[in-house]
């Protein structure tokens, strides 16, 4: 059965179904997916579990030595190798009788080969010069070759698609027509921009001369950038013969990561030049004198160094893999196609109650062929006015979804320039402006820098298109909008009138690998016999730092005119001795030099170091840390279970020199059974000079460099109850129910809660004193998904973000910094003690 269904265009042919036994299907083998959904094959593919254990099992059951050396252990390698490189050539319909792989460490690398190996014939000799051609549209990798090119004195000439369309037969007069002059031609077969698809026959055309992108006499070869097409489609170098193929393994199997190919014609192959040879290269030559002889063989003379050769073999299981589960590349390029399709249907019909379109996309074909498109869409999401909303913010929107989808400009500005027509000048303004590649500044000028690109790959399901679907429906048809859903014969379809094959084949098995609940921790869980759910961390004094002092409220500090005129206490203090973990409250606290005293301090990392926040891991809440500051213990308690303390970590800081150290087994076992994944507790061990916090001061460059704890974005947060109280009727509103504000507040995860008459006139403040403490208030800060966690329960709503950024463009509270480095013994005073005084103002804050 074909996806098919009113308001969903032409039905398209029948698509061979997938392998249909349950123990074949892709998604058995991508259980650690659930929950989540994956739109971002262009930019990697994801391996199937059975590719690893296949890969695994090999590893253990053989010895794999150098290849470069002569025992048995190499030979095997060797010759493994050499069948892997067969099995590439015959996935791609060629032998090698007529094509060469050189393994190389991905597609970049491949084409800086090429760029450097290629016979040109530089500018200034009697003979006509080469030309380097790329294509427009084409990946960056592609249009640096021309820093290459250019520095050998070869002239490269850029392609618009549009000229390669128009150009014509080439008419050289006679003389010119035996020009051996070689020149190159590179396009890619798939931009991943788009997903258009480039044809093939330009292959031929171009060698033949029939289609000449310039008017130099000479001889022709093509560059066939294939990473981004042969993820999802076949290609028969058979039929089409390219001269140079780069890819990426990783864009089809998901795994190696970091070893790609060359394929070289053998036509041209004796022609590329080698400078350089590194081990294995060199068939003979002497250390002292230039004497040097190439390996007979291409490849090996191309392959500097020791190739990665357990990742080579990992290939092999991956086309095992790919082929046993899907049946080939064509079932791949069907089945990849016809989500896209249905995607590209739906969206493209999407409308807001006034009839403009939900989103604008970017795309060179109408989808009508799997041969023409490839399974990319690009778009950016407009509101009611058809203003378009920033590609930023869509992605911490998906995110909250989980999905996973890729913005900004791609690495490709040819494509991103051409569709979002921005011009040369805009690119060069908009640096200016301070908006890099990868960034996240996404409308200059209320025009898009970038926009969104989701990607299908061959373990996609329907049910990815429809979450997709269905997160563009929820987040732009919210109840509260005015804007109706659209037809109600599209909201239908996903759910009901649309079968697939591919669809019963995956949803049963998906929903039977829903993940486990997260365990619980109950204390015969712990690692030895205490009953305790409390752990304690102890640590060495930092110097007079701990002696705390209540400060008396400053005589000296004189309160500038306000708005109102009633004063503004402080009503609590919080801190986050541990990153992401629950706040601790306290009534005074000292202060050190990079904020509150032991403010996120420590941090929870997994088994590889890097820290986990409750983006991933929102359970991090339910852990309490609190500080014993007479005692220099730190006290973790998990929500659930309240028992005896117990010291566990009395380690002293090693060394200076080591930035951070770790908590030891203990806690760590502690915190794993707790969270349920592996993680340890590791703690700063000294002072980190950052001016991360620059890019927030709105023109105030300060004096010092601040310090700023290892974990920390800013030294203090504030946030104003009646800002906090005015956004909650907003929310309350838009969630139609009633919220309380004690539930709200520890969402911000503020160090410091003020009550000020007014709402948000806190971003009007330029300098504040409490006590005798004085800051800089240095700007609003941007809220991440962070504050759809209920810190009380770990549970998630995403409406929150959504309506926080429909209130206030996600900016709620203001960061602050010490004016000066706090003297030692100095405390923040408590709680109605101490009053907030505004020392300076600046103009209303721009949002
Ligand atoms: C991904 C990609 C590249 C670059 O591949 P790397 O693996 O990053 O070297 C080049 N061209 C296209 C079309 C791609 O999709
Ligand atoms: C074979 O060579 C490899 C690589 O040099 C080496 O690691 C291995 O120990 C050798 N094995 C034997 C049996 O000599
Ligand atoms: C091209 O080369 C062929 C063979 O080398 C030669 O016979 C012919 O005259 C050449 N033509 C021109 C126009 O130079």
């Amino acid at each position: 059965a074909a996806i098919s269904g009113a308001g969903l265009g032409p039905a398209r042919p029948a698509r061979r179904a997938l392998p249909a036994s349950p123990s074949q299907l892709p998604c058995s083998n991508f259980v650690f997916l659930s929950g989540i959904t994956y739109l971002d094959h262009a930019g990697s593919a994801l391996f199937p579990e059975s590719l690893l254990k296949a890969f695994t099992d090999d590893l253990r059951d053989n010895v794999y030595g150098n290849p470069h050396s002569q025992n048995i252990s190499s030979r095997l390698t060797h010759d493994t190798i050499e069948h892997v490189r067969y099995r590439i050539l015959q996935h791609f319909h060629t032998s090698a009788e007529d094509y060469t792989v050189i393994f190389t460490s991905g597609c970049t690398a491949a084409l800086k080969l090429v760029a450097e190996a290629f016979p040109w014939i530089p500018e200034g000799t009697k003979q006509p010069s080469s030309r380097f051609c790329y294509l427009t549209d084409s990946h960056t990798s592609v249009v640096g070759m021309r820093g290459i090119t250019s520095s050998m004195n070869v002239l490269s000439v850029p392609v618009k698609p549009k000229e390669m369309l128009l150009s014509e037969k080439n008419t050289l007069p006679p003389e010119e027509q035996n020009c051996t002059t070689p020149h190159l031609f590179s396009y890619p077969a798939q931009s991943n921009f788009s997903g258009t698809k480039y044809p093939l026959s330009w292959i031929h055309d171009i060698k033949s001369g029939k289609l000449c992108p310039t008017e130099i006499p000479g001889k022709w070869f093509v560059l066939l950038d294939a990473a981004s097409y042969v993820s999802t489609s076949p290609l028969d170098l058979g039929v089409h013969q390219a001269d140079f193929i780069p890819i990426s393994f990783y864009k089809i199997f998901g795994f190696p990561t970091g070893l790609g190919a060359l394929l070289v014609s053998n036509r041209i192959a004796p022609f590329l030049r080698k400078s350089y040879f590194g081990g294995g290269t060199a068939a003979a030559y002497l250390a002292g004198e230039d004497f040097y002889f190439p390996q007979k063989s291409i490849a090996e003379r191309f392959e500097d160094g020791t190739v990665s050769f357990l990742d080579i073999i990992a290939l092999k299981h991956g086309f095992d893999v790919l082929e046993r589960l899907t049946g080939g590349m064509e079932n791949i390029k069907q089945h990849t196609f016809a989500l896209a399709h249905y995607t590209y249907t739906v969206l493209s019909t999407l409308k807001y109650a006034n009839g403009a379109p939900v989103v604008r996309i970017y795309c060179d074909t109408d989808f009508s062929s799997p041969d023409v498109q490839g399974p990319i869409i690009n778009f950016n999401i407009l509101d009611e006015n058809g203003e378009v909303i920033g590609f930023s913010q869509v992605d911490k929107m998906a995110s909250l979804y989980n999905i996973h989808l890729r913005t900004g400009c791609f690495c490709n500005t040819g494509a991103c320039q051409m569709h979002l027509g921005i011009s040369n000048e805009d690119i060069r303004r908009n640096l200016q402006a301070g908006h890099v590649c990868g960034d996240d500044v996404d409308v200059i000028d209320g025009r898009p820098t970038g926009s969104v690109r989701i990607s299908f790959g061959y373990m996609s399901t329907f049910e990815d298109a429809q979450s997709f679907l269905k997160f563009i429906i929820a987040t732009r048809f919210s109840k509260s909008d005015t804007a109706v859903p659209f037809q109600s014969s599209v909201t239908k379809l996903p759910t009901e009138s649309v079968k697939s094959p591919v669809q019963d084949d995956y949803s049963s098995c998906n929903n039977a690998n829903k993940l486990a609940p997260r365990m619980h921790i109950l204390d015969r869980d712990l690692w030895d016999s205490s009953p305790a759910a409390v752990k304690t961390v102890k640590w060495q004094p930092q110097g007079t730092e701990t002696e705390s002092i209540r400060a008396a409220v400053s005589e000296t500090a004189v309160p500038t005119w306000r708005r109102g005129g009633k004063p503004i206490t402080v009503t609590n203090i919080y801190l986050y001795p541990i990153k992401s973990c629950s706040a601790f409250e306290v009534a005074e606290w000292p202060v050190g030099n990079q904020g509150l005293l032991y403010d996120r301090n420590w941090m929870v990392v997994n088994q590889n170091g890097v820290c986990i926040t409750q983006k991933q891991e929102p359970r991090l809440c339910l852990i309490n840390p609190s500080i014993d500051l007479k005692q220099n213990i730190m006290i973790i308690q998990a929500e659930e279970n309240p028992g005896k303390e117990a010291v566990i970590c009395e380690s002293k800081v090693c060394s200076h020199r080591v930035k951070t150290y770790d908590c030891g087994e203990r806690i760590a076992g502690w915190l794993s059974t707790f969270l349920g994944r592996s993680c340890r507790l590791i703690r700063q061990s000294s002072d980190i000079k950052s001016n991360k916090h620059q890019k927030n001061a709105k023109g105030l460059t300060p004096a010092t460099s601040i310090s700023l704890s290892l974990v920390n974005e800013a030294q203090y947060l504030l946030i104003n109850v009646a800002s906090i109280s005015h956004l909650k009727d907003h929310i309350s509103a838009r969630l139609e129910e009633p919220l309380e504000i004690q539930e709200l507040i520890p969402r911000f995860r503020a160090n410091l809660v003020i009550s000020a008459p007014e709402s948000f006139e806190e971003e009007e403040w330029a300098e504040i004193s409490v006590g005798s403490l004085r800051f800089q208030v240095v700007g609003p800060c941007s809220r991440c998904q962070i504050i759809c966690i209920d810190q009380q329960s770990g549970e998630r709503n995403k409406e929150f973000l959504q309506s926080l950024s429909a209130a206030r463009g996600r900016k709620v509270s203001v960061i602050l910094q010490s004016s000066r480095i706090a003297r030692s013994g100095e405390c923040f005073a408590s709680l109605g003690h101490a009053t907030m005084v505004v020392l300076q103002r600046t103009g209303p804050a721009a949002f």
